[in-house]
């Protein structure tokens, strides 16, 4: 089987992999050989969806501060996230805005030509540097265009990464299937980074572009890295119903309101300092509560709905800061923002779980690193603060391209090639599952099974409906083991790619749904109609769940608390 060798694998192209590939051609000047692998192109990464904005205290002469930004962050993690991470991240990310800038992101400005910021759920000062509402975009776009003026890395764009080979208890290499050749072979490297991104295609209603099926974290699992607090999936309260698409938090930033069908802003009652921008998890559920209560709209597929109400910003504001949210409402919906409200409902965002990984991104493998999405660094703990996720893949991009360097310039060796391993997964791929003439469609148990998260997993679980998914998901597991595969060709095969992925999603559903089965608290994201309570006795730690070949395990780990005792979260 063909081998490729770099010095260093990063698998994953958003802003976390873009941001690493930077830093280790900056640190080692050019010279250390990089393979960027990804399964799309490298602009049509799921980062390029973020819109409102990446979290930094750029404002101490106006009254924010770094211990704010902290205090912020752990109070709206409900306690779970780790405090010396946090006081990392918040002392890095203001470092992160200015270097973007010299890289060219335009930022959007305030009259005094500073970055401006605008205000995001849970942030108790303005901390979103923006550009306009489509931050995202701009951000990759420079981290692009600086990763170009170096020579050093080769692209595996359209590459499907199928496992992790680990020898002798290192990273060994990649198996990856290239889309367009339909080659299969082994990407080698003396380190990997993962920066794959998450998971938000396990639910049907999702901000996620429809690529975004969690492959790194299921590669990872399978290859016997644990995977920290999977139960914590952060539902945004304002996906545009029916499709889903992100209406940023920059929309209540701005000054949108939230009205349920009397026209109230049912804010009020719930959090009544912050309103609309109380932290994510507390804004969600006080929408679904609206909604069971009989005071939502009724909406199509079963999506019943709250309105978004930015009528009263006018066509100035609306035009300017969120240009991308105005036309994507006249698109999908022939609604326009500036008259008309917008109907919206919590959508699954953003997995605040992942691969564990170290406060220097390092994992439990030492030549293997996890950055952004795929990562778990314990920083978000159960409820992750908007805005402080991009800041997340470029601090953390950043540290492990660090990281990396450092490894490389140390003498790093490559891992003995695990030819067996390699020819048997080839096998599996192509000798099994595609040539196997089962009668199960995988689509439509990708199709189920997103329609059983949605159920099963959602803004308020319980102990029985958790279960009852788990064993729906026993039986999508079994019936995954019939299917067929409809194209048997090699090239260009996305039948084949999208069973992989199914295969992926399925074990990653049943993580998340094991873990949050065993967590018998409501803390964050994770909110049991049966434990309605935080419950700091038992609770106060992080799950990890390791691939056992059968029945997933867990164990959990300590919380690093360093400033801040839990207290109850008020808003
Ligand atoms: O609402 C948004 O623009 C999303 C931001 C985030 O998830 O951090």
């Amino acid at each position: 089987m063909q081998q490729i060798t770099h010095d260093v694998l990063i698998l994953g192209t958003g802003l976390a992999g873009l941001r690493a590939a930077v830093e280790i051609c900056i640190q080692t000047k050019g010279k250390a050989d990089i393979g960027i692998v990804s399964k799309v192109q490298i602009m049509r990464s799921h980062s390029v969806c973020a819109e409102g904005g990446t979290a930094a205290m750029m404002r101490p002469e106006e009254g924010d501060s770094l211990e704010l930004h902290a205090w912020d962050t752990v109070k709206g993690a409900d306690f779970l996230a780790d405090q010396d991470t946090v006081d990392r991240f918040v002392k890095t990310s203001p470092d992160e805005i200015r270097l973007l800038e010299h890289w060219g992101v335009p930022w959007s400005r305030r009259d005094d030509g500073r970055i401006m910021q605008r205000p995001f759920g849970g942030h108790s000062f303005p901390r979103a540097c923006m550009a306009a509402d489509k931050t995202g975009f701009m951000e990759m776009q420079a981290l692009y265009d600086t990763l170009v003026k170096y020579n050093n890395f080769k692209r595996y764009d359209e590459c499907f990464v199928t496992a992790m080979l680990l020898e002798g208890g290192r990273f060994a290499g990649l198996t990856l299937f290239d889309a367009p050749t339909g080659e299969f072979y082994v990407l080698r490297g003396k380190a990997l980074l993962f920066a794959s991104g998450g998971l938000g295609n396990l639910y049907g209603f999702t901000t996620y572009s429809q690529t975004v099926t969690g492959d790194g974290q299921a590669i990872a699992y399978r290859a016997g890295l644990p995977l920290e607090d999977p139960e914590f999936l952060q539902f945004h309260p304002t996906g545009l119903v029916p499709s889903g698409i992100l209406m940023t938090e920059g929309c209540r930033g701005e000054g949108g309101y939230l009205r349920n069908n009397k026209g109230d802003r049912f804010m009020e009652k719930y959090a009544p300092k912050m309103m609309e921008l109380a932290p994510r998890d507390i804004v969600s559920r006080s929408e679904m509560t609206e909604i069971l209560e009989g005071r939502g709209f009724p909406g199509p597929e079963g999506l019943d709905y709250i309105n978004l109400d930015m009528t009263h910003l006018g066509a100035d504001r609306i035009n300017h800061r969120l240009p991308l949210i105005r036309e994507v409402c006249m698109k999908f919906l022939g609604i326009d923002p500036i008259t008309q409200p917008i109907p919206i409902r919590p959508v699954a965002h953003y997995s605040m779980g992942g691969i564990e990984a170290d406060i220097n991104g390092r994992t439990k493998v030492e030549n293997i690193w996890a950055a952004g999405e795929v990562a778990c660094h314990s920083m978000h703990g159960a409820n992750r603060l908007g805005c402080n996720s991009t800041a997340e893949c470029l601090v953390w991009g950043g540290i492990t391209g660090g990281e990396i360097s450092k490894f490389l310039s140390k003498g790093a060796v490559l891992s003995a090639m695990p030819e067996a391993k390699a020819r048997d997964e080839e096998s599996r791929v192509f000798d099994g599952l595609l040539k196997q003439s089962g009668t199960e469609k995988p689509a439509l148990i990708r199709r189920e099974l997103r329609t059983l998260m949605d159920k099963h997993a959602g803004v308020y679980r319980s102990g029985e409906s958790m279960k009852e998914g788990l064993d729906k998901i026993a039986g999508l597991r079994q019936r995954f083991g019939k299917i067929s595969i409809e194209d048997k060709s090699r090239t260009y095969n996305t039948n084949l790619i999208q069973a992989l992925e199914t295969e992926n999603m399925l074990e990653l559903a049943e993580v998340l749904l094991f873990a949050g089965l065993a967590r018998q608290e409501s803390r964050g994201g994770h909110s049991r109609t049966d434990f309605a309570k935080r419950d700091d006795e038992k609770y106060l730690a992080h799950s990890m769940v390791y691939s056992t070949g059968g029945k997933p395990r867990l164990e959990y780990k300590p919380v690093t608390i360093t400033n801040w005792k839990p207290v109850e979260r008020k808003y």
